[in-house]
């Protein structure tokens, strides 16, 4: 059952129904991942890394994640589009969050917005609900914020930080976001958060027990070669057959065999005397 809007999604949760998300930053991956038939395409600011080459998403900006939601809003016909806010484009104001949230709706054709943060940014996301903008959380391992964090690693593992992100999450709730992401959460304490929210968990090495799931595209299609996670599990590992691609392309027309009649147009030779063909 495909979900229409974000209302959707509590339905989906309510009849035990999983939900999947996956990220798209242009037009072809918005449409590879939408005939794949997930709930959400999520423009994350993964961007920052995945194609713009940052190494870390804190740089991405705003015009840049609208530019690239308006290509994967073209690629899209399905599935519910959500736009990702950049590091600062919300933590200064309301003010900032309403309009900057709204770009995403009004330019890029988004559904909803994600935001990443707890506690600290709940009367931020509610203020964005109340404009009439959905929102959806991310809690546990936030990457613009890693370094607060102590680097990219499992939150929640000790007693305080467990319920920290308890309390994060029923904040978020009562502030009327309409799911929330788990990044990096042992299994066992995603599974408690998911069972006492009556909004859907999608969980990003989050374990099992979560609503729906989440991965970066490029991650789960193996297009990089470097560090992926423990969690990004590897569906495909297109970057070899990329490398392979390649490689012939460039063999074959060093070599002379590409290309050959069949890519070309008309008669390879000139034709002498007879009738061409
Ligand atoms: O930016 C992103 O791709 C994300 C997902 C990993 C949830 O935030
Ligand atoms: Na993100």
């Amino acid at each position: 059952r495909a979900v229409k809007t974000v209302c959707d999604l509590a339905a989906k949760k309510a009849a035990g129904e999983k939900i999947t998300m996956l990220t798209a930053h242009d037009a072809a991956f918005g449409a590879l991942v939408d005939r794949a038939g997930v709930d959400l395409v999520l423009v994350g600011d993964s961007l920052a890394m995945v194609a713009l080459g940052h190494d870390s998403t804190v740089p991405v900006t705003m015009d840049e994640m609208i530019h690239h939601a308006k290509a994967v809003r073209r690629g899209v016909r399905e599935a519910l589009l959500v736009g990702d806010m950049p590091f600062l484009s919300y933590q200064a104001g309301e003010r900032d969050a309403i309009v900057n949230a709204g770009r995403f709706l009004k330019e890029a054709g988004c559904a909803a917005v994600k935001l990443e943060g707890g506690a600290e940014v709940a009367a931020i996301a509610a203020a964005v609900v109340r404009a009439g903008i959905p929102v959806v959380g991310h809690i546990g391992l936030t990457p613009q914020t890693a370094g607060q964090l102590g680097g990219f690693k499992v939150q929640g593992r000790d007693a305080a930080s467990a319920a920290k992100l308890e309390h994060d999450a029923r904040t978020l709730a009562a502030a009327g976001v309409s799911a929330l992401v788990l990044e990096c959460v042992p299994a066992l304490l995603a599974g408690r958060i998911t069972a006492e929210l009556a909004i859907p968990t999608i969980g990003i090495g989050a374990g099992p027990h979560c609503d729906g799931q989440v991965l970066v595209t490029h991650d789960l299609l193996g297009l990089f070669r470097d560090f992926t996670p423990k969690f990004a599990k590897q569906y495909a590992r297109l970057a070899d057959q990329a490398d392979q691609a390649l490689a012939a392309f460039k063999r074959e027309v060093t070599a002379g065999e590409f290309p050959a009649a069949e890519h070309s147009f008309g008669p390879l030779v000139e034709e002498k005397g007879g009738l061409a063909d």
